[in-house]
């Protein structure tokens, strides 16, 4: 009995957690169950113009967040790496062979930077 209450009540949360991330609610949890705030990120990204050169899906001159999170999957220093990366200004190589700076995120809220990064690491 206690058993299946269990299930029942996570089926809920699955079906809430659904139509959470289908009404784009701001809060959300990661697949590793961290809070993440999608609209926060990406309005992160959107006032550091993260998206001239990232897409989810689209191949830019920067990688796809989905092939970031992909190439980070199962690294437990994931978030800490990408967020030194992004604050640290990291020499990165441009597909058109220049080097450049990559665009370091001033912000005085770390936390801020770190909600961006898990949600990148969960697409
Ligand atoms: C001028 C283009 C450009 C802008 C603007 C830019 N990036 Fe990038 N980004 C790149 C390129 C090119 C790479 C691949 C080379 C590298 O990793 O440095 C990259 C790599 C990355 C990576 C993968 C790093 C890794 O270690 O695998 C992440 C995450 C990332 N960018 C996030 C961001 C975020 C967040 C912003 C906004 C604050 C941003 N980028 C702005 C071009 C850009």
């Amino acid at each position: 009995m206690k058993h299946n209450t269990h299930i029942a009540l996570g089926l809920l949360g699955a079906t809430l957690l659904a139509a959470t991330l289908s009404a784009c609610a701001p809060v959300t949890r990661t697949a590793s169950g961290q809070i993440c705030n999608a609209a926060a990120a990406k309005a992160l990204m959107m006032k550091d113009h993260c998206l001239t050169c990232h897409s989810l899906t689209k191949q830019k001159s920067g990688p796809t967040f989905k092939a970031v999170a992909k190439r980070y999957q199962g690294n437990p220093n994931a978030e800490a790496d990408l967020y030194a990366h992004l604050t640290s200004d990291d020499v990165s190589k441009m597909p058109d062979g220049d080097t450049g700076y990559h665009k370091c995120i001033r912000t005085e809220n770390p936390e801020r930077i770190r909600n961006m990064v898990r949600w990148i690491l969960d697409q």
